[in-house]
């Protein structure tokens, strides 16, 4: 894949692998211009794609709000951005994480079952609480990546219990509706989805009474490992979607905004062949960067200094004693040598944040931040 100019000039001088290097310029241009195509429409970071400070405080500019699913979440980004607005939500609130979201003034609690509302009240002491209720709509996602399905949200008879329930519960006000249905989808299946979701969340939050209602259609915009350079359609989306002031629409993208600019840059410790199959050994291994083995894909990469024509295939490994550990399986490959850079692109979301660092105790990677 294509290494960045100035993203290789820094790796070049590299003199620790493994690394995580942050394009933080690039993560700027691109947020930017995601922010100018959706007009309107309210832009929430989803912090669990990738919670760096650095991270943080360069999106900080381009967003209006953070998403946090956790206690431990809320707690970082309230401390890294003092003054960002929060939504919070997930399946599994705890009392502590409740009462945490009251101290540290959460804009939006997404209420995901009919037993929160008065708990909410209860830990709330008094002060009103303003919240979307999150629905796990049946709406059919052909192609998406991954569907939501499960314990996030409440069907449609559980969401009318809880807006009854919400309604007899003073300090609870109903705002709006939130719904993150899956992930991997591309704009027209974005757009289609959003529309399901606001045709039916509309009519029934007019029927509760709700004015100036709230509709937040969630995260999953496609982000394709197999062409990194294609990039979700964020012109056409913005364009698609409602603008005519009826409902004060918001996404809470993760994957999409940050993917695109991080890299994990390591060297070749070992090549060797074993029952016909060429492995590279490189420094590190999964337990930094898991994205493949999660997402079953081939991790794409650059080798900075190889300008030869491909040698060959081998399969891309790291340290770790099990045959899950692996980059990428039987890629084409530069004559590669101990010593040789290998830097993983795409590794700027769900990345080093969901792997399994402790495993056999390597050593950590570095954390660079090009500005
Ligand atoms: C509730 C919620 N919102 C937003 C996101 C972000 O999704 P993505 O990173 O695919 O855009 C997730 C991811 O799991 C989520 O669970």
């Amino acid at each position: 894949m294509h290494l960045p100019a100035h993203v290789a000039a820094y790796v070049r001088r590299l003199d620790r692998y493994p690394a995580y290097v942050y394009d933080l310029r690039g993560l700027s241009a691109h947020a930017a211009a995601i922010r100018a195509a959706l007009g309107p429409v309210e832009l929430f970071y989803a912090a669990k794609a990738n919670p760096d400070p650095e991270i943080l405080r360069t999106l900080e500019p381009h967003v209006d709000g953070l998403e946090v699913s956790s206690g431990g979440e809320l707690a970082h980004v309230r401390e890294t951005l003092p003054n960002v607005r929060l939504a919070y939500g997930g399946p599994g609130k705890s009392d502590d994480e409740i009462a945490l979201a009251m101290r540290l003034a959460v804009e939006r609690i997404h209420v995901e079952s009919p037993n929160e509302p008065a708990r909410l009240a209860e830990l709330a002491s008094g002060r009103p609480v303003d919240v979307l209720l999150r629905a796990n709509l049946a709406i059919a996602l052909p192609g998406a990546a991954l569907t939501m399905s499960g314990p996030f949200g409440m069907d449609e008879d559980t969401l009318d219990a809880c807006a009854h329930e919400i309604a007899r519960t003073p300090g609870i006000r109903l705002r709006g509706v939130h719904a993150h249905l899956a992930s991997g989808l591309d704009a027209p299946t974005m757009l289609d989805l959003a529309g399901q979701v606001t045709d039916w969340a509309l009519p029934w939050l007019a029927a509760r009474g709700v004015r100036r209602p709230e509709v937040n259609v969630g995260g999953g915009m496609a982000v394709d490992y197999r062409s990194p350079e294609a990039r979700f359609d964020w012109t056409a989306y913005g364009r698609g979607l409602p603008r005519d002031g009826t409902v004060r629409l918001r996404i809470e993208p993760g994957r999409a905004v940050t993917a695109y600019h991080g890299w994990y840059v390591t060297d070749v410790l070992d090549v060797k062949t074993t029952h016909g199959e060429t492995y590279a050994i490189l420094r590190g291994g999964t337990h930094h960067l898991r994205t493949p083995v999660t997402k079953g894909h081939d991790q794409p990469f650059a080798v900075p200094a190889s300008s030869g024509p491909p040698a060959g295939r081998a399969t891309l490994v790291g340290q770790l004693c099990t045959p899950k550990d692996v980059f990428a399986r039987h890629v084409t490959v530069p004559a590669l040598r101990p010593g040789d850079v290998v830097a993983f692109g795409m590794a700027g979301a769900y990345a080093w944040n969901i792997s399994h660092h402790d495993f056999l105790m390597h050593p950590k990677p570095t954390f660079h931040h090009l500005r």
